[in-house]
């Protein structure tokens, strides 16, 4: 393993392989791992929890505010709690990923949950780090911007193998997921200018990891 410090930021819409990937990437550079997506998650999981209105962004903000939530960042066991309770589990099921695109639009809940980012980062020695706003807003220095894609159809067809889900139904759940991510007003969806862009639609994980690392490598990180 290399020992020079180093920042990858992976970004993407949903089921473009990113989670798969950025940790199986951050295990082969001995580097931590930090799923934004989850830190959104486990947020909402408090919301819902409060019974606040999901579009009172005040009050959704005010529950971001007060939750403990402690996030572990080894690739080998990436772990989120929220006030001392285990929410691993909680964050992937449907009532969450039905209501994180509202809880993620909050300026107020993102600047907490970009700052916690930013501080998880500046302690880390190597780190991967995925999510939709990486490259351009957490972490605009990273050594290495990676913008994953797939195509729609391919996206839907992997997030419904994961979760025995219907293809069609899951396909009109990333569509809304992907308009309301990129249109957001608040740090949408975006691919830095500087961005690595690969598509992932005909490739495996091990091939996205691979070409991951020829650019790392060509930038002088083993
Ligand atoms: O990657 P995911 O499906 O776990 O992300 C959950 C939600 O959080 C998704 O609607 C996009 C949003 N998100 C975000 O707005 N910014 C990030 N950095 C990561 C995720």
């Amino acid at each position: 393993l290399g020992s020079s410090r180093c920042v990858v930021a992976v970004d993407g819409p949903s089921g473009s392989g990113k989670s798969t990937v950025s940790r199986r990437l951050a295990t082969g550079l001995g580097a931590r791992y930090l799923d934004t997506g989850a830190m959104y998650r486990a947020v909402t999981w408090a919301v819902l929890r409060s019974g606040v209105d999901l579009h009172d962004a005040a009050a959704v903000a005010k529950v971001a505010a007060e939750i403990d939530l402690a996030v572990g960042t080894d690739p080998a066991a990436p772990t989120f709690d929220v006030d001392g309770t285990c929410v691993d589990v909680a964050i992937r099921g449907n009532e969450v990923t039905g209501a994180v695109s509202a809880v993620a639009a909050v300026a107020e809940v993102r600047r907490l949950l970009v700052d916690r980012q930013r501080a998880l980062v500046e302690a880390a020695d190597r780190i991967v780090i995925e999510g939709r706003d990486i490259g351009t807003v957490v972490a605009p220095d990273a050594d290495l911007k990676v913008y994953l894609t797939a195509s729609a159809a391919e996206r839907a067809r992997r997030r419904s193998a994961e979760n025995a889900a219907d293809v069609a139904a899951t396909a009109a759940d990333l569509a809304r997921r992907d308009q309301h991510d990129t249109t957001r007003a608040v740090d949408p969806l975006a691919q830095a200018s500087d961005a690595v862009e690969l598509d992932s639609t005909a490739l495996g994980i091990d091939e996205v990891v691979a070409t991951i690392r020829e650019q790392l490598l060509a930038r002088g990180v083993k």
